[in-house]
């Protein structure tokens, strides 16, 4: 299973990428307007730092003007993957750039239908939105295990990239699903490390290791 960070913050992503565990990044329009640096020099530097697939939503809701940016998207980084909404001009958009090479994720996925059409069209990935589904009463997940399981059944090549993340449950869940990509904020992925009995082992071993090592110099002085 492959982590994303969804986030178009630096420090975040230099900090995950310390972790020698980040595999992609994921932005959208509002996460890249709350850095408040412009969009070009935003996504080389975060392009410059993860080798993994970086995608870029476009900004349009035309199919032209959706190649036309993914078309620029794709000179800034090689790794840029173009991110087009789900809507008949996203798929026109999705076909215009994939004749031409560019990798494009299909997001605001909210249906199985709705990813259907996107992995039939050619998507690399697809981007089915859990906690937003979550909020407006649905079950997020089930609509993921649904698209897991379908892109099985039908072998279609497309990457279900599991997105709207709010806790690590979500990526529990994910993971059980099948889920090719988990792409979740900075603190999310941070409480993935956390669990009470690391916290108790952890302060034990140092504890009886500083001990020891207490003891040894004592010894050492008595000699
Ligand atoms: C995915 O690519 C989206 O950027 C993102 O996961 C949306 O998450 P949100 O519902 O927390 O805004």
């Amino acid at each position: 299973m492959w982590f994303f960070l969804d986030t178009a913050n630096l420090d975040e992503i230099r900090t995950a990428h310390s972790w020698g565990i980040l595999d992609g990044v994921t932005t959208n329009p509002t996460l890249v307007a709350k850095e408040g640096r412009e969009h070009r020099a935003q996504i080389e530097e975060i392009c410059s730092i993860v080798q993994g697939p970086v995608s870029v939503e476009t900004t349009t809701a035309d199919a032209e003007g959706m190649i036309r940016e993914g078309i620029e998207f794709a000179t800034w980084a090689p790794n840029v993957v173009v991110k087009v909404p789900i809507t008949p001009d996203g798929l026109r958009g999705l076909r215009g750039l994939r004749e031409r090479g560019i990798p494009v994720n299909v997001t605001l996925v909210f249906s199985l239908p709705q990813a259907l059409l996107a992995a039939k069209a050619g998507a690399t990935f697809v981007s089915p939105f859990v906690g937003r589904l979550d909020d407006a009463g649905n079950d997020g997940m089930q609509v993921v295990r649904d698209i897991c399981a379908a892109f099985r059944t039908y072998r279609f090549e497309t990457k279900v990239l599991a997105a709207s993340l709010r806790h690590p449950i979500h990526v529990v869940e994910g993971a059980r699903a099948g889920a090719d990509v988990a792409t979740m904020p900075f603190k999310v992925m941070e409480q993935l490390f956390k669990h009470p009995l690391t916290d108790v082992g952890l302060e034990r071993f140092l504890a009886d290791a500083r001990r020891l090592q207490a003891e040894l110099q004592a010894r050492r002085a008595r000699v």
